[in-house]
C-alpha cells in the first residue's frame, strides 16, 4: 500500500555502527523511503562512508553507498523528514529530539525515549494502536514531529509469545533468562578474550529495561488525540541477561504464570493462533510469520533459525510444563533486525500506511522547494 506520492528522504542517524549498517542494507531499495542522507560523529562526517567504517555484512559492501559523505547528526546537516536513529542513548537524547523538533519523525533504537509517557514503544504486530499518543506527544512538547521507539532487543524476544498469552489467559508473573548475542553490544563490542568459549553474567543496564518494557508494550492506550495515555500491565518480571558467544540471535528462557494454569496444549494453540495487528497491511518488512512455534525438541538455535523470514520472525520452541510458574519455553530472535532495524523500519512502514508521515513529508516539500 503506498499514499501514491514520491519516496521519503531519510537520514540514518549512527549510519556507521552495527545497527547503522543493518538500516542501510534495509533501506537501499525500500518501496516507501530512500536515503538521503548517512550520519555519524564528528569522527566520521565530511568522510566517505567507506572510510569512516569498517562494513560488517554480506552482500554488496557499503549496500552501495561507499562514496556518500557522511554528515554529521543535526537537522541541519542533513535534513530529512524522517530520520532512523541508531544512536547510543546518551547523545540520542538531545539529537533525536532536534529532529522531532524540527518537523521530523525519529524511529529510534535508542533507549532514551522509551519509557516516557507520551512515547509509543511500538511492535506493530502487538501494539500498532500505540502509535494514537503520538498527537498528545506533539502537543505537549510543541513538536511538528515526534519520536516512535522500537522496544531493547531482549525485550521484543521475550514480549513477543508473551502478547497471545496475555490476550487469551492473563500474565500473572514471568522469569526470564536471556542468552545476548556479541553484536548486541555493538563494534567493536566484548573482546575476543571476554567472550570466547565464555558466558558473561551482566549486561549493563539492560534487566531494567527487560523488567519495565514488557508492562508499556502490552498495556492499553486510553482516550484519543491530545488526551491520549497508557496504563501499563502490571505483572512481575524478573530478568537475568547474560552475554554468550554467538554472533547474532538473542535466545530468552522463559517461565510464565498464566491465570487459570492453562495446558501446554492450549498454551502452544494460543501462540499459534495469534493475529498480528498488522495482518493484511502489507508493510514490505512484515515477516511471513510472525510468531513460529517449532515442535522439534532442540529448536530454536541462533545458528539455524535467527535468518528465517528476512531476520524478522520470533521463533518460540520446547512449551512445556513449568513446577514452579507453570509454563516454560526458549524464545529466539534477531536482535539486529527484529531487535533494532527491522523492528524500526517495520514501526516507520506502520506509520506510513497509517497516513502519520505524510505531514512531515508535506512540510519537508515546502522547506526544501
Ligand atoms: N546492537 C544491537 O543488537 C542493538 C539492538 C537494539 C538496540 N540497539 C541500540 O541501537 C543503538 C546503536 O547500537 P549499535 O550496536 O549500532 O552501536 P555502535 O555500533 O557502537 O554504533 C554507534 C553509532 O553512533 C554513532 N555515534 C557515536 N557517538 C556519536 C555522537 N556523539 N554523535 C553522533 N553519532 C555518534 C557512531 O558513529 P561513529 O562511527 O562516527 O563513531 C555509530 O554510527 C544503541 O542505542 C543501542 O543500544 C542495539
Amino acid at each position: 500500500m503506498t499514499t501514491g506520492r514520491g519516496k521519503i528522504p531519510v537520514a540514518i542517524l549512527g549510519a556507521t555502527g552495527v545497527v547503522g549498517q543493518r538500516f542501510l542494507k534495509r533501506l537501499a531499495d525500500h518501496p516507501f523511503f530512500e536515503i538521503a542522507y548517512l550520519a555519524a560523529s564528528d569522527r566520521s562526517a565530511g568522510k566517505k562512508y567507506k572510510d569512516a567504517c569498517l562494513w560488517h555484512l554480506g552482500g554488496e559492501p557499503f549496500a552501495g553507498y561507499g562514496d556518500m559523505v557522511v554528515s554529521a547528526c543535526s537537522p541541519d546537516s542533513a535534513p530529512a523528514p524522517l530520520a532512523f536513529s541508531a544512536l547510543d542513548a546518551d547523545v540520542a537524547v538531545s539529537i533525536e529530539a532536534a529532529y522531532a523538533k524540527s518537523g521530523a519523525f525519529v524511529f529510534s533504537n535508542a533507549s532514551a525515549y522509551r519509557m516516557e509517557e507520551d512515547v509509543p514503544l511500538l511492535i506493530p504486530e502487538i501494539n500498532s494502536d500505540h502509535l494514537g499518543i503520538l498527537e498528545r506527544q506533539q502537543a505537549r512538547r510543541g513538536w511538528k514531529g515526534a519520536i516512535v521507539a522500537n522496544p531493547n532487543c531482549t525485550t521484543v524476544m521475550l514480549v513477543s509469545p508473551l502478547a497471545p498469552l496475555d490476550r487469551i489467559f492473563g500474565i500473572e508473573a514471568v522469569m526470564a533468562t536471556s542468552m545476548q548475542a556479541i553484536s548486541g553490544a555493538g563494534y567493536p563490542g566484548v573482546s575476543a578474550m571476554d567472550i570466547q568459549g565464555n558466558v558473561i553474567p551482566h549486561i549493563k543496564k539492560e534487566e531494567p529495561k527487560v523488567e519495565s518494557e514488557p508492562l508499556k508494550i502490552l498495556g492499553r492506550l486510553l482516550g484519543t488525540g491530545v488526551s491520549a495515555s497508557f496504563a501499563s500491565s502490571h505483572f512481575p518480571v524478573s530478568a537475568t541477561c547474560t552475554r554468550v558467544p554467538v554472533i547474532e540471535g538473542h535466545t530468552i528462557a522463559v517461565s510464565v504464570k498464566l491465570k487459570g494454569n492453562p495446558s501446554v496444549e492450549d498454551v502452544v494453540a494460543a501462540m499459534k493462533s495469534f493475529e498480528p495487528d498488522t495482518a493484511g497491511l502489507g508493510l514490505p518488512s512484515a515477516p511471513e510469520r510472525f510468531l513460529a512455534v517449532s515442535d522439534q525438541a532442540d529448536r530454536p538455535q541462533p545458528r539455524k533459525d535467527v535468518e528465517i523470514d528476512g531476520g524478522m520472525r520470533i521463533t518460540v520452541g520446547r512449551v512445556r510444563p513449568c513446577p514452579i510458574l507453570g509454563i516454560k519455553f526458549i524464545a529466539l530472535g534477531h536482535n539486529t533486525e527484529r531487535g533494532a532495524a527491522g523492528a524500526s523500519v517495520l514501526n516507520a512502514e506502520l506509520a506510513y500506511v497509517k497516513g502519520a508521515l505524510a505531514l512531515a513529508q508535506e512540510e519537508y516539500e515546502r522547506r526544501t522547494a
